[in-house]
């Protein structure tokens, strides 16, 4: 099923996402990924609700405007801090808020939501709702296919239709279950095995949400595959990791009448960013640091990192690092850039 897209909220908007990442997805990252599509849908790292009610507000919730359409990714489990934090993520300008219903790390589930809030639908729904009442943008969930013995497929239809109850149209289903306590979070993406196939089910179950599937999708031949059960994909390591993939993805999946981006252009795209944060004082290395995965596998790369990891570190290092690094993979591209 091939969709058109539009702005968030309307059905094909989503046909691909790139995963919320702690650590990885910052506004650098998102930045530099957006220059491989203007409509892939870009998900900022997890921010708490507490964090953005007590802390650097200003700071948890920059983006640049190039970065469109993109979600703030709201962790908690109250639904009036959780309301309150969809509104400042909302007045600060994000097109989505999604609520983590996904991760399993300790410090999450200490916390009581995360993954673990597969086991209370009604909570999540009173959150939803509660989020609903304070932002006009979609209120999304990003979620796993059940955790621990919470995972039949009773269970993971009962929580979407409740859920979807409170006014949720979309979901993000990370196609496998999480096992809490025991597994550390980077053995939680890959230890319980995907199951896509329950993702199809859920999405023929209720056709009338979006379903966006998620979970060790790699290439066009597997996106290609999962559209024609669900409405988007959503890729996290491989986005980050191999960015030149998006360009490949974007111009095979969504409507445009341009060539499929390299990564050299979206170096060329992301310069001018670099080049205004470098004159604010941010490091060169906060920014390149997301450039790591670029070229692999081409004669080059290995040295493009060593480059942009040693050099890109130093006090005042600048733009030329980057120039230096890119003339290791192709001379011509560090002139072109
Ligand atoms: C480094 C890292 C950080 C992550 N942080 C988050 C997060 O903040 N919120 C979230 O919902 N998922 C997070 N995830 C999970 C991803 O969003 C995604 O669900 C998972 O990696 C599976 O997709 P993939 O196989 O395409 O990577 C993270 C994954 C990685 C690798």
């Amino acid at each position: 099923m091939i969709h058109g897209c539009g702005p968030l909220g309307t059905r094909g908007s989503h046909r691909l996402c790139v995963a919320p990442m702690m650590d990885c997805t910052d506004r650098h990252a998102r930045t530099f990924l957006r220059s491989f599509g203007p409509d892939i849908v870009l998900y900022t790292e997890m921010v708490t609700a507490a964090a953005l009610l007590h802390g650097n507000r200003e700071r948890l919730l920059a983006f640049d405007p190039c970065e469109h359409p993109v979600a703030l990714q709201l962790g908690g489990n109250d639904p009036r801090e959780l309301a309150r934090a969809a509104r400042m993520g909302a007045e600060a300008g994000f097109d989505e808020i999604n609520l983590n219903v996904g991760c399993p790390s300790d410090r999450v589930r200490s916390g009581r939501f995360g993954a673990c809030l597969m086991r209370e639908p009604e909570r999540v729904a009173d959150c939803i709702a509660a989020m609903r009442e304070q932002v006009s943008v979609p209120v999304t969930v990003k979620c796993r296919l059940g955790v621990d013995d919470h995972d039949s497929k009773e269970h993971l239809h009962g929580f979407v239709d409740r859920v979807a109850d409170a006014g949720c149209t979309l979901f993000i289903i990370h196609a496998r279950k999480a096992i809490l306590g025991g597994l550390s979070p980077k053995e939680n993406r890959e230890i319980p095995p995907l199951q896509y196939h329950r993702v199809h089910a859920l999405a023929a179950h209720r056709r009338d949400l979006e379903i966006v599937i998620n979970g060790g999708l790699k290439t066009v031949t597997d996106a290609e595959r999962e559209l024609r059960h669900t409405h988007g994909v959503m890729l996290g390591r491989e986005a980050y990791g191999r960015p030149e993939v998006l360009g490949t993805l974007a111009d095979a999946l969504l409507p445009s009448d341009r060539d499929a981006v390299t990564g050299a252009d979206a170096i060329t795209a992301y310069r001018p960013y670099l080049a205004a944060r470098l004159a604010e004082g941010v490091p060169l290395h906060a920014m390149t640091r997301h450039l790591l995965g670029l070229f692999s596998g081409r004669p080059g790369a290995r040295q493009f990192r060593r480059i942009l990891s040693e050099q890109g570190c130093r006090d005042g290092a600048g733009i030329e690092v980057l120039d230096r690094a890119l003339a290791a993979v192709d001379p011509t591209l560090a002139r072109a850039a």
